[in-house]
């Protein structure tokens, strides 16, 4: 199964989620391979300071900044894993428009912070455009770095705003922003190995696994 993270907007935890989503899976089994389609290498990065610590599961990660390069090479060596999960930047890249064009799932994070809905409706607009091109690109939206108040008026809002853009699934499992999620992946771990353990994320990152994965 091929998992696109994308958005036009960048720091809405594309990478967060691609790399925590990369090590959750790997550590349930899976073959997984998390490829780098952002030129800044910031997936590429945390994972290269997981292997330098020397944590197991390794994940395999590629960099592929140029997006016909990337296109070709997930074309080719798919097959060869359970998982594929695609970062790209956050920008309308012709990386972006090749994980949209090959992904069974695109997985687009917003955040409440600074929420724009111009900036989730042009991605919309990329996203139907590829997908007029093609059958069956499933498109969710999840809040990222959302309020951990659960009567938040920004998380609210911006869920609100976004459940009225036809083009997106919005599921509603919200990440709460913690320290867990941008503590981990910068240290190429996923929330479930670092210690002290911090219960919520993993759980939060739990579900959102399980409803990408095995329910597509
Ligand atoms: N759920 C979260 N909780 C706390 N910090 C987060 C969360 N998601 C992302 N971040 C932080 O927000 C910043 C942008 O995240 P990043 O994954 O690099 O975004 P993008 O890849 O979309 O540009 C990073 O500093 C990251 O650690
Ligand atoms: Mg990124």
């Amino acid at each position: 199964m091929i998992v696109l993270v994308g958005n036009t907007k960048g720091g809405v935890g594309k990478t967060t989620l691609a790399v925590q989503m990369a090590i959750a899976r790997a550590r349930a089994g899976r073959r997984v391979w998390l490829v780098d389609g952002d030129s800044q290498a910031t997936a590429q990065a945390a994972i290269q300071i997981r292997a330098e610590a020397g944590l197991e599961p390794e994940i395999v990660c590629s960099l592929y900044p140029d997006g016909k390069i990337l296109r070709q090479q997930v074309r080719l060596q798919k097959d060869n894993y359970d998982d594929v999960i695609l970062d790209v930047g956050g920008r309308d890249t012709l990386a972006l428009r090749a994980g949209l064009s090959l992904a069974d799932v695109a997985l687009v994070p917003f955040a409440p912070e600074s929420f724009d809905l111009w900036a989730m409706q042009n991605m919309a607009d990329v996203v139907d455009e590829i997908g007029a091109e093609r059958d069956g690109l499933v498109t969710y939206a999840v809040l990222n770095k959302a309020e951990a108040r659960s009567a938040s008026v920004d998380n609210a809002d911006a869920a609100e705003a976004v459940q009225e853009i036809p083009t997106f699934t919005y599921l509603d499992l919200p990440l709460v922003k913690r320290k867990a999620f941008s503590s981990s992946s910068g240290a190429g771990m996923g929330v479930a190995e670092q210690s002290p353990v911090d219960p919520k994320a993993i759980a939060e990152l739990d579900r959102l696994v399980a409803r990408v994965f095995e329910e597509a």
